[in-house]
């Protein structure tokens, strides 16, 4: 079983710096099978969502591992339905029964619209009663972020976003690095584009290595202490994915990867199209 790397976020938890991310795989019984799989090859934190519409999946699976809880880190999301000083207890309760757990490694808000600073009260009072370990945010940015670090008495974890060598963020990581708030990538593999796998880059450094493609991006990522969760049901890719705590690119292979970010998106909706097109879903209960 391959060892894991753990990182240390701002409250002094370790997390796993590998996961496994479960989006779009579609329903409980794939995800319990993607997620009993991860945990027999030594996969010890999953990433899910609300909106995933699959926690319950990773709570079976993590049930039926043999593994005791403390074992695994889960970190799931809420989606904007469910963000409000009032209505988001009942919402963390329900996520922690879909999940047959009674806390949560790590809780985020899902995007930046609707009453996201009534939820972050909530999950700081969620932090206090013991029912979520750490909290963070994906897809903040601008002003939002802004208010939410001004109101929070606990500084944001975890940072999820969109990271890969064409878009690294590093605005972003300067604005955080005062708060010690750690980034995880979202897309670390570009969501599998074939052209950012193909980069002569890592055609070169994975002969030099012995390794893939995407494990030369893995490393790179973990490199620059970024925490990814990349998402297979493939059990070679799962098995590969974890394989990357062997060797260890020079500071010239690092600059040559960080010279591919082009500041390019994968994901491009404008924040006026979010603010209509995520109000109109609400994932079951
Ligand atoms: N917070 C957010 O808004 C947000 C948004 C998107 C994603 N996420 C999180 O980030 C996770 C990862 O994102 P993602 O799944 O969209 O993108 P990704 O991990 O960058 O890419 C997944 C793609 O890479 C391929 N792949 C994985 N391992 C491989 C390997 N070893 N060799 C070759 N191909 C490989 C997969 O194909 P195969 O299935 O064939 O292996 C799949 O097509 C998600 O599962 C989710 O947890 C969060």
């Amino acid at each position: 079983m391959t060892e894991q790397l753990y990182l240390t976020l701002n409250n002094q938890l370790q997390i796993p710096q590998v996961g496994l991310g479960v989006y779009q795989i579609n329903g409980d019984a794939a995800t319990e099978r993607a997620v009993s799989a991860a945990l027999k090859l030594g996969y010890r934190h999953i990433d899910t969502a609300h909106a995933y519409q699959n926690e319950r999946g990773v709570g079976q699976a993590i049930k039926h591992s043999g593994l005791d809880r403390e074992e695994v880190w889960i970190t799931s999301k809420l989606w904007p339905s469910d963000y409000g000083r009032t209505v988001t207890p009942e919402a963390i309760d329900k996520m922690l029964a879909r999940l047959q757990t009674d806390y949560l490694d790590l809780l985020l808000l899902h995007q930046q619209i609707g009453d996201y600073l009534g939820a972050w009260q909530a999950m700081e009072e969620a932090v206090r009663a013991g029912k979520v370990r750490a909290i963070g945010l994906s897809n903040f940015d601008g002003p939002r972020l802004d208010a939410v670090l001004a109101q929070a008495t606990i500084k944001p974890a975890v940072m999820q976003v969109e990271l890969h060598p064409y878009y690294q963020q590093q605005a972003l990581k300067e604005k955080l690095a005062p708060y010690g708030t750690r980034l995880e990538s979202w897309y670390p593999l570009g969501h599998g584009d074939r052209q950012l796998i193909a980069e002569p880059v890592f055609t070169q450094l994975a002969a030099k290595y012995n390794k893939s493609n995407v494990q030369i991006i893995l490393r790179w990522h973990l490199q620059k202490g970024h925490i990814v969760f990349p998402k297979t049901t493939n059990p070679q890719h799962m098995a590969d994915n974890l394989a990357v705590f062997d060797f260890k690119l020079t500071p010239a292979e690092m600059a040559a990867i960080d010279a591919l970010d082009k500041h390019q998106r994968y994901f491009t909706m404008p924040l006026a199209e979010q603010e209509t097109a995520f109000a109109n879903f609400r994932p079951a209960d």
